[in-house]
């Protein structure tokens, strides 16, 4: 790989642990970015230390928790400086199951996965962005606000995406610019941290394979995207090259919109 969009920029990259948080990090990384790699899992520095090209630290904090986020920030103050681009990887549907299914519990943990460390991690950001006079932040959203089997997971990304775009309205002026990539289902290595930690049963089975069905019916191509295929709009949309792009929701699902 020859690009090197990143030299001299700062950049933390949330969910870095694991699928499309650590190869956007990793990738940042060999584009010549300082990068933190914040998860919850503690693996997360034995992927900071994969990391070539600049200098790389990892984080370890909960997301779904103010106090992570803000701890987030101040550590990479600390450490780098400035904060020039967040990357908001946490997330991903827990359950799959019909929304009649779901217990009111699990529509909470849904919300708390994919909606809130976003809203907590960009509100934690802006005080350091407004004062360095600029900042670029992208939100990985997903293709899944108009899908079956999770309902309260599209409720989440659909939050996504409406704070992008009024976020980018609101901080324009300040040389803040806020937009999101909508991944489509994405073909990944197993997850050393599964989505939910307690498995799934025969019947949630079904359940996801009807949600997977649907999914890849809806791609003009049939199938799920690479790894790759989601990391590389993700990181143009961080660089400079997307410098005129803000408010923008960016749909990498193989012409499903979402
Ligand atoms: N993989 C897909 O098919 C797909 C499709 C559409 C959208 N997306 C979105 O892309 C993003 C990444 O998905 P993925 O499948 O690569 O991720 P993943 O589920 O494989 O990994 C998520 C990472 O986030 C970390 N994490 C979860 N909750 C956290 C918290 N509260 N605090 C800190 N870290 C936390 C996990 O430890 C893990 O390392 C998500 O936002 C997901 O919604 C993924």
């Amino acid at each position: 790989m020859n690009a090197r969009r990143f030299v001299g920029k700062v950049m933390v990259v949330t969910g870095a642990a694991q699928g499309i948080g650590r190869g956007v990090a990793l990738r940042a990384a060999a584009e010549g970015a300082k990068v933190l790699f914040v998860d919850r899992a503690d693996f997360v520095a034995e992927v900071a230390a994969e990391a070539t090209g600049a200098d790389a630290a990892a984080f370890m904090a909960d997301l779904e928790t103010y106090e992570g986020a803000a701890s987030t920030m101040d550590f990479a103050i600390k450490l780098f400086g400035r904060i020039d681009i967040l990357v908001n990887g946490v997330g991903g549907a827990i359950r799959m199951r019909p929304y009649a299914e779901f217990e009111p519990a699990q529509i909470d943990a849904e919300i708390r996965r994919s909606l809130m460390p976003t809203l907590y991690t960009c509100h934690a950001v802006l005080p350091h962005m407004l004062a360095q006079g600029g900042g670029t932040i992208v939100n990985v959203s997903s293709n899944a606000t108009r899908g079956i089997r999770r309902v309260p997971y599209s409720a989440a990304k659909g939050g996504v995406n409406a704070m992008t775009q009024s976020l980018a309205m609101e901080y324009g002026e300040h040389n803040i610019r806020v937009v999101a990539a909508a991944p489509g289902g994405t073909e990944a290595p197993p997850r050393r941290v599964p989505r939910n930690a307690a498995g799934d049963n025969e019947q949630e089975k079904v359940w996801m394979r009807e949600a997977v069905t649907q999914v890849t019916e809806s791609t003009f191509f049939k199938r799920y995207g690479t790894l790759d295929e989601q990391i590389a709009p993700i990181l143009f949309l961080a660089s400079d090259d997307a410098g005129y792009i803000t408010g923008t929701v960016l749909p990498v699902a193989g012409g499903d919109n979402g």
